[in-house]
């Protein structure tokens, strides 16, 4: 019964993205540019005992019952499975998922889910390879299968699949993306491109909308909501039939569709975030970020840490705001501040 991370706006965030590390082994078009990136050194990331201590007292002074380890991308930190046992020790014990590019689960994903990880999502534009190396300008689409059979293999259930649709590039391949997914049982979610790319290519007129999405599906597939009330989740969900089978035939699945431009789901936010260096940013698209690690390498309390943290979502803004004629993109890329 602690008092909890709440804002002016009367939201109450009981769910904290960790970001591990600022790098990634892909260069993702709608993340990162593909050159010039200087990424934090060492000595700048938070080490397991600051990560596991930054989530303890949201765990015990702020209530956080959630934690998404996201990077860039986590898989690059070798103590991933120490941070993730070190979460799991917690009490009470948070919920812990992870958002991956895959490369290198098929070697360690029975180790991640024996230290306690509970769920991951994963990052996967297309399973066509040359399409796959447009997007993520890497060659590297075999080694995000195999870790994908290696997250399956491990148990990780469900297994979620994000994927960002560029024009002109992978949105015509949505249909075989989707019966892919279908075919492994992997529940994917097509995400709006949001304008929080590294080379500040976003153009709304040339995004794919929720409405784009449900164009191109509908050819192939019949979607009807699903029952689950959607509470603070980014993804609104889908039950997949196929169109030729119509309406009364077997459910083949879930599509998730997150339309974070066209329709925020800002006011039902939950969520708090800390960067790689222990920064809290409360929002995807803040201009403002609130040290902790500094503190806490001060020797700042527990007490003291939790304050800030406080006083830091108490100022959360209402929402993203793209959709004001003065809105200004942050100057961090999504590597940076982790999804
Ligand atoms: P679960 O619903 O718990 O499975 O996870 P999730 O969808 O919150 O996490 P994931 O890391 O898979 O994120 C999927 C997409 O949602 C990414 O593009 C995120 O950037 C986006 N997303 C997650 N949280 C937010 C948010 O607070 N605001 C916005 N605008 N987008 C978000
Ligand atoms: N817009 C929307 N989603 C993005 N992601 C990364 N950059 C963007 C962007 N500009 C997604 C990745 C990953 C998740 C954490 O965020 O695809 O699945
Ligand atoms: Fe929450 Fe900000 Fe995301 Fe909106 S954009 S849902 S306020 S983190």
């Amino acid at each position: 019964n602690v008092p909890g991370l709440i804002d002016r706006f009367g939201r109450t965030a009981n769910d904290l993205r960790v970001s591990l590390t600022d790098f990634c082994n892909l260069r993702c078009t709608y993340c990162m540019p593909e050159m010039g990136m200087e990424f934090l050194k060492k000595n700048q990331l938070m080490s397991v005992d600051e990560i596991v201590r930054l989530v303890r007292i949201g765990v015990e002074h702020l209530g956080v019952d959630q934690v998404r380890f996201t990077g860039g991308e986590p898989l690059t930190r070798p103590d991933l499975a120490e941070i993730i046992a070190g979460v799991a020790a917690l009490e009470p014990r948070p919920n812990i998922a992870l958002t991956t590019n895959a490369i290198g689960l098929d070697i360690r994903a029975q180790e991640l889910v024996d230290a306690g990880l509970d769920r991951i999502n994963v990052s996967l534009d297309s399973v066509v390879s040359e399409t796959f190396e447009a997007m993520s300008r890497r060659p590297l689409l075999h080694r995000v299968l195999a870790g994908l059979e290696g997250a399956q293999a491990a148990g990780l259930d469900p297994i979620k699949v994000n994927a960002v649709l560029q024009p002109g590039v992978n949105d015509h391949e949505a249909p075989d993306l989707l019966q892919w997914c279908l075919d492994r049982g992997f529940e994917l979610r097509i995400i709006e491109y949001m304008p929080i790319d590294g080379g500040k290519a976003w153009n709304r007129t040339s995004m794919i909308t929720a409405a784009d999405v449900h164009a191109i599906l509908s050819g192939r597939f019949l979607l009807t909501p699903t029952a689950e009330p959607r509470g603070s989740a980014p993804a609104e969900t889908f039950q997949v039939r196929l169109r030729e089978a119509g309406p009364d035939s077997e459910v083949l699945g879930t599509v998730g569709v997150i339309a974070s431009v066209t329709q925020p789901f800002c006011a039902a936010c939950t969520r708090t975030r800390l960067t790689a260096e222990g920064r809290v940013r409360t929002c995807l698209f803040s201009h403002e970020e609130t040290d902790l690690l500094d503190l806490m390498r001060g020797g700042g309390s527990d007490e003291d840490i939790a304050d800030r943290w406080r006083a830091a979502q108490w100022g959360k803004q209402a929402g993203h705001g793209m959709n004001r004629p003065d809105f200004v993109q942050p100057d961090r890329p999504m590597s940076a501040i982790g999804g």
